[in-house]
């Protein structure tokens, strides 16, 4: 995107409100949508419908994290890399060209008045029902950003091996609490990540245990066929996986689900089984098949 396409609209609403607005919908699934961690690459080749709304699923979540001024659509400048360059989002968030298309058409029917920040909020909330019927409301206001820096998104996003205890600190730096956390977490029912982003678990855990012995054997036994060593050391690329094995390309609750099997793709998904502070709320998704 060049950045004399970005233009605020009307009024402001800074993260605080885009809180606020989750903190009113935490019961629903639908909060699920406001997490991204770096590994998640959103890939389905043969659902181009898909890639679509995940991906942007995916694109929202960072942009709330990142400040919700959608700055992460800036390109870099000479000197200046942007934050889309940066390792957590190069090549793992996608469909930027989706947001500029609606951009143009906007410009074009009204110029100077919805912000690529508002879109990409309303996309995500069309994503939303597409990928899981779930319906919200989204206000708009949001202004652009004209700063980005490629490293701001290694100080905001939690990498996939934290524990529960320190995504907890990450995410109440946010103003997020443990249950609205887990409840974001939730956003990784749809979506993959890169065999890279876990094959320490399947390879090389520690000194007596090659596998993280909390795996279920028979999981990481399909993981290791998916995820071969040698792949993720380099040639032959970096699959990638589903994080949700139950039903990868739906926004449910399954993903709870796949936690209480054992079946949490990364540290930072099955942590929050295995922590005490968590655990009652995962229980609580898994079963609420309404959620
Ligand atoms: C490897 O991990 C297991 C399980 O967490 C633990 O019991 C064991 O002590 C660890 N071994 C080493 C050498 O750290």
């Amino acid at each position: 995107m060049r950045s004399q396409t970005k233009q605020g609209g009307e009024g402001s609403v800074p993260l605080y409100m885009e809180l606020f607005k989750l903190r009113q919908l935490k019961a629903s699934l639908l909060c699920l949508l406001q997490l991204v961690f770096c590994i998640v690459l959103l890939l389905f080749p043969t659902f181009s419908f898909y890639v679509q709304n995940v991906t942007i699923l995916y694109l929202h979540l960072y942009v709330i994290f990142a400040g919700c001024d959608a700055s992460v659509l800036l390109d870099s400048t000479p000197g200046n890399p942007a934050e889309k360059e940066n390792i957590a989002n190069n090549p793992s968030l996608r469909g930027f060209e989706v947001i500029d298309e609606a951009k143009a058409e906007l410009e074009a029917q009204c110029p100077q008045t919805v912000s690529c920040a508002d879109i990409i909020a309303f996309a995500a909330r069309d994503s939303a029902y597409k990928v899981g019927d779930i319906n919200y409301k989204v206000p708009s206001g949001r202004r652009n950003g004209w700063v980005s820096h490629e490293d701001e998104p290694t100080q905001n996003l939690p990498p996939p091996f934290f524990d529960a205890k320190q995504l907890e600190e990450n995410f109440a730096r946010k103003g997020f609490s443990l249950d609205e956390m887990v409840t974001l977490f939730g956003a990784h029912s749809i979506g993959v990540s890169h065999c890279s982003s876990f094959s320490k678990y399947l390879y090389t855990f520690n000194a007596t245990h090659p596998q993280d012995p909390s795996m279920d054997p028979k999981f990481a036994r399909d993981l290791k066929a998916k995820c071969p060593p040698q792949l993720s050391s380099g040639n032959g690329g970096d699959p990638t996986v589903p994080l949700d094995v139950l039903t990868p390309n739906k926004l449910d609750n399954k993903y709870y689900k796949d936690l209480m099997n054992h079946h949490g793709l990364l540290t930072s998904d099955q942590t929050l089984l295995s922590s005490p502070a968590t655990v009652g709320i995962v229980r609580y998704h898994a079963r609420n098949d309404a959620a």
